[in-house]
């Protein structure tokens, strides 16, 4: 018989919407995101910490929230992919995506679109070495990466205005 544990409430803003949440103690971030909040852009590419397909921000920061507890998100922003999009228009750093073709399968891409809001948060104009270093934590196995960085050149200048 699995093993139950006693829930803890949490309360989590996700893409702009609160909810109040009672949660396992060893519930991972990414579960609440997939599986309770029914939000599935969040990816899970490894069991390793390796990948960044569970990139998410948590106040503004890139965490990998297959590594990360719920309960460490008590109180937290979280931003998804799905809260890129606002009434219907999809984000620059979406359509740069699309329009440089950084994306093959696609697994890969809502963290490298995460990773890629916190640099354009804090530099509008970053240099390919920025950019190598802001993904870092976020392995595409399909691209080359060629892609990718254009991409994320377009949505650096589209969001420069
Ligand atoms: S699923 Fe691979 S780092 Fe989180
Ligand atoms: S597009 Fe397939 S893993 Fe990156």
């Amino acid at each position: 018989m699995p093993e139950t544990f006693e829930k803890v409430a949490i309360k989590i803003t996700v893409n702009g919407k609160a909810h109040a949440l009672e949660v396992e103690p060893r519930t991972l971030l990414v579960e609440l995101l997939r599986e309770t909040l029914d939000l599935t852009g969040t990816h899970v590419g490894c069991d390793t910490t390796y990948c960044g397909a569970c990139t998410v921000l948590m106040n503004g920061a890139a965490v990998k929230s297959c590594t990360t507890f719920a309960v460490q998100a008590d109180g937290a922003q979280i931003l998804t992919v799905e809260g890129l999009e606002k009434n219907g228009d999809l984000h620059p750093i979406q359509k740069a995506f699309g329009d440089s073709y950084g994306l093959q399968c696609g697994y890969c891409t809502p963290g490298l679109m995460l990773s890629t809001y916190q640099l354009l948060e804090r530099d509008h104009d970053p240099s390919e070495k920025d950019i190598r270093k802001a993904i870092a934590g976020n392995t595409c196995r399909c691209t080359g990466y060629q892609n990718i960085f254009k991409a994320i050149q377009l949505a650096a200048h589209n969001t420069r205005g």
